[in-house]
């Protein structure tokens, strides 16, 4: 909360920051804020803000960021919770649904590392009908020009004429990577939506509506990147 990650690279290398009374001057030197007395010009440093923990339900036409320089609407237009939030990882502008915002710098880390592969589950509008008959190759996966992609479950939770409704788990954070799969096995993405994010489920929660997690929530979020799951496939 004092300055920038460089900032304090530069305060310590400087000589300005002490740990338990004795100046250091690494970077990498470990310290407790609980534990150990840190200062900075002789001064503690400032207690750090307690920790919060959003669910918005990201309209479309918002841009998943705190400022936009083209001026668009941006997802904290819509969150006023009196500290500065940041989103945990993107929706596409034309996507709604579930985004975290939190301060929690280390948990949101640990979200989107690829090591804990936490599933994101999607609801997705696609062009033309998606017969059962095709599961198989939904869930066998394809290979996209970034490598190659398998969701963790599908479903299909309506199949039209026109268009089909599908339930598609993914447990990475890709750009665009819902829409590339479906556009891959010949279906365009008409209408997305995240309905769940790791245990984080969206529920009734109406489009530009927030709510803060519920301990269970954030206990549930911290026990989903505990350990690192099974190697990747
Ligand atoms: N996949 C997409 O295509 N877009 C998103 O915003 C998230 C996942």
């Amino acid at each position: 909360g004092l300055t920038s990650r460089r900032g304090g690279d530069r305060l310590i290398a400087e000589g300005h920051v002490a740990v338990n009374g004795v100046v250091v001057r690494s970077p990498a030197t470990l310290a407790d804020p609980d534990t150990d007395a840190i200062t900075v010009h002789g001064r503690p440093l400032p207690a750090s803000e307690p920790a919060q923990y959003l669910l918005l339900n990201k309209p479309r036409g918002y841009v998943t960021t705190l400022s936009d320089p083209q001026g668009r609407p941006v997802v904290a237009d819509l969150v006023r919770a009196g500290a500065r939030l940041y989103p945990v990882g993107r929706l596409d502008a034309d996507v709604e649904g579930a985004l975290l915002l939190t301060n929690d710098g280390p948990l949101t880390h640990r979200l989107l590392h690829p090591r804990y592969a936490l599933p994101r589950v999607y609801e997705a509008h696609v062009q033309g009908r998606v017969p059962r008959a095709d599961l198989d190759r939904w869930r066998r996966g394809v290979l996209l020009e970034d490598g190659p992609a398998k969701p963790a479950a599908v479903e299909i939770v309506e199949s039209g004429a026109r268009a089909s409704r599908l339930r598609l788990t993914f447990a990475e954070g890709r750009k665009h990577e819902v829409k590339r799969y479906c556009e891959a096995l010949g279906h365009r993405v008409l209408r997305l939506s995240r309905i769940a994010f790791g245990p984080v489920v969206l529920g009734a929660l109406q489009p530009g509506a927030w709510r803060r997690l519920t301990a269970r929530e954030v206990t549930a979020l911290r026990a989903a990147v505990a350990a690192p799951g099974a190697p990747r496939q």
